[in-house]
């Protein structure tokens, strides 16, 4: 058909846009007006599940190039010298659901997939370089305290504080969160980290641990919490919209990739874990190594088809670089995946947005939706006599570790820092200057202010003792005036609201 003429879904002219076949003007609505019926139905399926996390989010594609020399590093095609390789980023907020603001307190998911020559790679980070939480078998627990009351459907101070002082690895992550950090102005504006600890592989096979860092080349920049409650009341969608129009007019965003690099063999006796991802490396320690420059230079078409359809996880590995013994990873490696196989469909890898440039060769077939196939009369397992691909441990270049010893369910701790609190003790008193210092109080007190049980409530008093001695002094005092005079009570935009 070359004329312009409105089509059922296969294709044939239909009568009416806004009529429906009805039996005289106004009797009964005809079932085999086929195309109303197929208009209803398709419309009752243009959703899917929202991500159990990081539901709201926007994104772009971009472009990835190597500026430094890592190749002693990993031998991965995508960080070579001379290497540029095209991406799809996301950004995301953490808690809140699909149409929630932009601007409510929470960490920010930075998302990058690098559609490279070797497959695609994906880094599935946050603008924080660590977590909550250590362990991945805790993960729907703190979630399911971060989103709602099963009940009223609210969110619930008590059982946000409630998880976080139960759960005293949290407190480098809240430490981040409450102070400027955990408000950033734009995803333009703020840093992503891949947080974990990676594995890379060189060409002659050697191993280091790396944690990635994106810088933004526009620089860092916050907003306070009065104003991000204002704006969250006035464009829900400030994020999604800033980065769009920054994309519309040229102006393209871009972050400088480094790498901290950890040889092999330090991890065995480093003063922490440092697969640990409640904690950060020094860069005294490892310095950081340029490796690229990010760039986002193209707005999506369609926000549906190339954002909300996008597929990122851990699991999306090449060759040269792989994961690490940190039991969060290992716990998302497994989840992504199967949250993406029930989200967008069994072959979601076969959309546009996430099917990789190198090309796909396995035995795995069929499925809902299927759209790729395999020649007439090509074998269909392995192994098998007809030519069909083969496995190769020299290509897949994979890492390892050493891993020994009786299953156990435990957290012993193995090197001499392993503690809760001396990081987030730090970048409280290192980092934050004087005013940051009042703001990051002003912040716990409006959140800790929230909470109604005096037993949770004392306990995050304690949280924070621990954290910094003269900061827990601060908040009950803080407290204990905010109760008697609750006008004056600190203004919060936080994951509570
Ligand atoms: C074991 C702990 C974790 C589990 C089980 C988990 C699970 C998930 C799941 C199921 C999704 C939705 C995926 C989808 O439907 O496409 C998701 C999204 C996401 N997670 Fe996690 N997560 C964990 C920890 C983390 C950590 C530590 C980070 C950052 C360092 C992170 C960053 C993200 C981001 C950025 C997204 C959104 C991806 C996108 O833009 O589509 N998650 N997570």
């Amino acid at each position: 058909m070359t004329e312009n003429h409105t089509t059922t879904q296969t294709g044939t002219p239909v009568g009416s846009d806004a009529h429906s076949l009805t039996s005289g003007q106004d009797g009964a609505t005809a079932l085999h007006d086929r195309y109303l019926v197929e208009k209803l139905a398709q419309f009752n399926r243009e959703r899917i599940p929202e991500r159990i996390v990081h539901a709201k989010g926007g994104g772009a594609f971009g472009e990835f190039v190597v500026t430094g020399d890592v190749s002693a590093y990993t031998k991965a095609a995508v960080f070579q010298p001379g290497a540029s390789t095209r991406t799809v980023q996301r950004f995301s907020s953490v808690a809140g659901e699909m149409g929630s603001p932009d601007t409510w307190r929470d960490v920010r998911g930075f998302s990058v997939k690098f559609y490279t020559t070797e497959g695609n790679y994906d880094i599935v980070g946050n603008n924080t370089p660590v977590f909550f939480i250590r362990d991945g078998i805790k993960f729907p627990d703190f979630i399911h305290s971060q989103k709602r009351l099963p009940g009223s459907g609210l969110r619930d101070a008590d059982m946000q504080w409630d998880f976080w002082t139960l759960s005293p690895e949290s407190a480098h992550q809240v430490t981040y969160l409450m102070g400027d950090r955990g408000l950033p102005r734009s995803w333009r504006t703020m840093p992503g980290y891949g947080s974990h600890t990676y594995q890379w592989i060189n060409a002659a096979g050697e191993r280091f641990w790396v944690k990635y860092h994106f810088h933004a080349l526009q620089g860092n920049e916050e907003m306070q919490g009065a104003e991000a409650q204002r704006i969250a009341g006035e464009d829900a969608d400030y994020y999604r919209r800033d980065l769009y129009e920054a994309i519309e007019r040229g102006d393209f965003p871009a972050w400088k990739v480094s790498v901290q690099v950890m040889p092999y063999e330090d991890a065995k006796t480093y003063r922490f874990n440092p697969f640990d991802l409640t904690k950060v490396w020094p860069h005294s320690d490892y310095p950081l190594i340029e490796v690229g420059v990010h760039t986002l230079n193209e707005n999506p078409e369609n926000f549906f088809a190339q954002i909300e359809q996008a597929a990122f996880s851990p699991a999306n590995t090449v060759p040269g670089i792989d994961i690490s013994p940190d039991k969060m990873l290992m716990a998302r490696v497994f989840s992504y995946p199967d949250a993406q196989r029930y989200r967008v469909g069994t072959n979601y890898n076969e959309l546009p947005v996430n099917a990789p440039v190198a090309p796909v060769h396995n035995y795995s077939q069929d499925g809902a939706g299927r759209h790729g196939f395999k020649a007439a009369g090509a074998p269909v397992y392995a192994p098998n006599s007809f030519g069909g691909p083969v496995a190769s441990a020299e290509a897949a270049g994979e890492g390892s570790w050493e891993s020994d010893g009786a299953l156990v369910r435990s957290a012993a701790t193995l090197h001499t820092e392993d503690d809760d609190f001396g990081q987030a003790g730090t970048l409280y008193r290192e980092v934050y200057d004087d005013a940051a210092k009042e703001r990051f109080l002003d912040t716990i007190a409006g959140a800790v202010g929230g909470v109604t049980r005096d037993d949770i409530r004392e306990r995050a008093i304690q949280y924070w003792t621990n954290v910094d001695a003269e900061l827990g002094a601060a908040l009950r005092a803080r407290l204990e005036a905010d109760a008697a005079d609750p006008d004056q009570a600190a203004e919060y935009v936080g994951v509570a609201e």
